[in-house]
Parts: structure tokens; sequence; C-alpha cells
């Protein structure tokens, strides 16, 4: 709905000067770790979204180079720049929405759990300062490994007593984004007519798609199936190695994360109810990571409305299911850990 709204509103640009900042309320988005590879793009498709009023840049440096460049485009946002420690608290203050891809990438060869030891401390400081100066505000986490980093989120916010299971997400829109566009060309339908939720995870067998209920339905071979399962569980390493040493997926990331964003923008925030969307929240997941694997939500007047469940499974989509909760749950224990010690 972005893009289309962005489509409209480029090709009616001159005409309706002053229509978003005169009708739409003021939003704060602050992105964290901005002048990085997701950083860089999704900063500008947050600056072509006209839900956005205020678009914070922080970074640890090389941001005052990032504003300056995206200011300059002619949409709605104020765009302000923030480099340094010493100006986060600036970029948090009275931001709606939190989105942070700060953090080390991938290279071949290497897990996302192997960014743990640089990333989970990264993620901890950053949460501090959301629970200090912006503890209502939406936070959504990109850095890896995602599987631990939303429980260390959750716990720091826990213990700073601003935690809300309902404002904290764990990204993982780039599966469901992989899994229509990969479902799309082996069913061959119309890739914007198809939904595919993606329950677990975010990390090789713990992303369970579940084609089984994928729409339009088509009739695929349990082969057929099987080899979309792991191509989309294994998305994240074909980027990785496709760069070979230079990085893991940054625009496609990038487009995933600001549609999750523009979601919590128009359905949570604005109070504009949202029929089903495969997005994740690992909120239940943190306080029950055994038995409580839900998390597809609904959002509505009052941000997430209802946890769905699973739905249908086929035999695969079980033992899928079985054969991922160990691994998340150990991963989700590791975050705890962490922010605890
Ligand atoms: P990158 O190295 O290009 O950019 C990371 C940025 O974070 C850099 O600009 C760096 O300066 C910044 N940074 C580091 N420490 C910081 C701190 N304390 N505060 C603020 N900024 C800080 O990496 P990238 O390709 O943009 O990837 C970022 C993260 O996103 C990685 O952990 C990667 O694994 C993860 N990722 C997640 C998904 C997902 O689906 N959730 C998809 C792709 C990448
Ligand atoms: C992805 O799925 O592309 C990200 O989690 C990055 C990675 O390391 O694979």
């Amino acid at each position: 709905s972005m893009l289309r709204t962005l489509a409209r509103r480029t090709s009616t640009a001159g005409t309706r000067r002053g229509f978003a900042s005169e009708s739409a309320p003021d939003r704060k988005v602050a992105i964290l770790g901005a002048a990085g590879g997701i950083g860089q793009p999704l900063s500008l498709l947050m600056k072509l979204n006209p839900l956005v009023s205020r678009l914070a840049l922080y970074d640890i440096a090389g941001t005052p180079g990032v504003a300056a460049d995206v200011s300059h485009i002619n949409t709605r946002s104020e765009i302000l720049g923030y480099a340094g420690e010493e100006q986060l608290g600036k970029a948090l203050e009275g931001a709606d929405v939190v989105i942070i891809p700060a953090g080390v990438p991938r290279k071949p060869g290497m897990t996302r759990d192997d960014l743990f030891n640089i990333n989970a401390g990264i993620v901890k400081s950053l949460c501090t300062a959301i629970a200090k100066y912006c503890p209502h505000a939406l936070v959504n986490v990109i850095s890896n490994p995602v599987n631990s980093t939303v429980p260390i989120a959750s716990e720091v916010f826990k213990k700073a007593g601003t935690y809300d299971e309902k404002r904290l997400f764990g990204v993982t829109t780039l599966d469901v984004v992989r899994a229509k566009t990969f479902y799309a060309g082996k069913a061959k339908v119309n890739v914007a007519d198809v939904i595919v939720p993606v329950v677990g995870g975010h990390a090789g067998v713990t992303i369970l798609p579940l084609f089984s209920q994928a729409t339009p339905s088509a009739n695929l071979s349990s082969e057929e199936i099987e080899a979309l399962t792991k191509r989309t569980q294994d998305g994240g390493t074909e980027v990785v190695e496709a760069k070979a040493g230079k990085g893991s997926a940054t625009l496609s990331m990038a487009y995933a994360g600001a549609i999750f964003a523009d979601c919590l923008l128009e359905w949570d925030l604005n109070g504009v109810p949202g029929c089903l969307y495969s997005c994740h929240s690992y909120s239940q997941l943190v306080t029950e990571p055994a038995i409580s694997l839900h998390p597809r939500l609904r959002f509505g007047k009052n941000g997430v409305e209802e946890v769905l469940g699973l739905g249908a499974l086929s035999d695969y989509e079980k033992e899928g299911l079985e054969a991922l909760k160990p691994e998340l749950k150990s991963s989700i224990e590791k975050g705890i850990k962490f922010a605890n010690a």
C-alpha cells in the first residue's frame, strides 16, 4: 500500500500541495543503524512514506551524510540526522516507531548465531536507551540473530518496567516476502495476489512457511513444496553467498522493513483495522517458548488485537514445527540469559 500511495502521490505532485502535512497526524520514526546497508535504503523508503512526519536517522557514524542526502527528497517528513552515542537520546525522544537494523551482517559460512557476540550487546544498549527516551514506541528489531535479539529486547524492557508485548516485534517479514515471491514463481500465479503465512523464528529450520495454506491455491507436488520450503529457509544464505563476503540482504530487507513499519503506522497508530497480515511478534515465544508458536497478528483499532493460531498444518509442516522448537527455544534462552547477565 505504501508504494501504491507513493505512486499516486508522485503522479499528483504539484496538484495536492501540502496534502499530507495538513491532514495526517504527527508521527516520528527513528532508524537506528541508518547509515548501514539496510539502514540507507530503509531511510529512503521511510522518507517516501507519507504517514511519517519526522524521520530520525541515527548511527554511530555516517548519518550526517545520509541525512543530508535523503533530506533533499521532496516528500512530507522532516529529516533529523544524529551521529554518536551522545545523540542517541535526541534521536529517540518522541519516537512513535523505532526500527533497529544496527549490527554486523553475515559472511559466507557463518550462521546468524555467529553474530550474537557483537549484535547482542548493540541491541541491549539501544533498547536500554529506548526504554529511557521513548518507552511507548513500537519497536521493530531487525538485527540478527533475531531469535535471540528480540528476547534480549523484551528482557531489557521488562527490567525497565516498560515492556508491552504488543509493542515489540521481531521483523521477519522478509521471510514472508520471499515465500510469496518463490510461491508465485512455482505456482504461476500473480505475485500481488499471494498470501503465505510464515511462522516460527528467523533462522534456517526455525522459519516455517505454511504453503499448505497459501492462496491462490495451486496443485504443487510434495517435492515442489519441500523445495519451496527449503528455499525460503535458506533465502538469507542464498543472498549471503551471492554477495560473497560483502554482507547479506539489504535491499529486500529494507523493503520488508518498510512495509512492516507502514502497517504499524497505518493499522496500529492510525487505527485503521488491518486484515490478516503475516508478520511476527516474538513476545509470545519469549514467555512460553515451547508451546506458544502463534506469531501471526491481526491489527485493529487497539493495535494488535488478536494473535492468530497456526491453522491446519500438513504432515510435512507438523514435522517442521516439531523440528524447529528445540533450536528456537535455545536461541530464546540464550538471549534471555545474556540480557540478565
Ligand atoms: P551493515 O554493517 O551494512 O550496517 C549496520 C550498521 O549498524 C552500520 O552502519 C553500523 O555503523 C551500525 N551500528 C553498529 N553498531 C551500532 C550502534 N551501537 N548503534 C547504531 N548503529 C550501529 O549491516 P546490514 O547489512 O545493514 O545488516 C544489519 C543487521 O541486520 C545485521 O545484523 C543483519 O544480520 C541483519 N539482517 C536482518 C534481516 C532480517 O530479516 N531480520 C535481514 C537482513 C539483515
Ligand atoms: C536474511 O534472512 O536475509 C537475514 O537474516 C540476513 C542473513 O544473515 O541471512
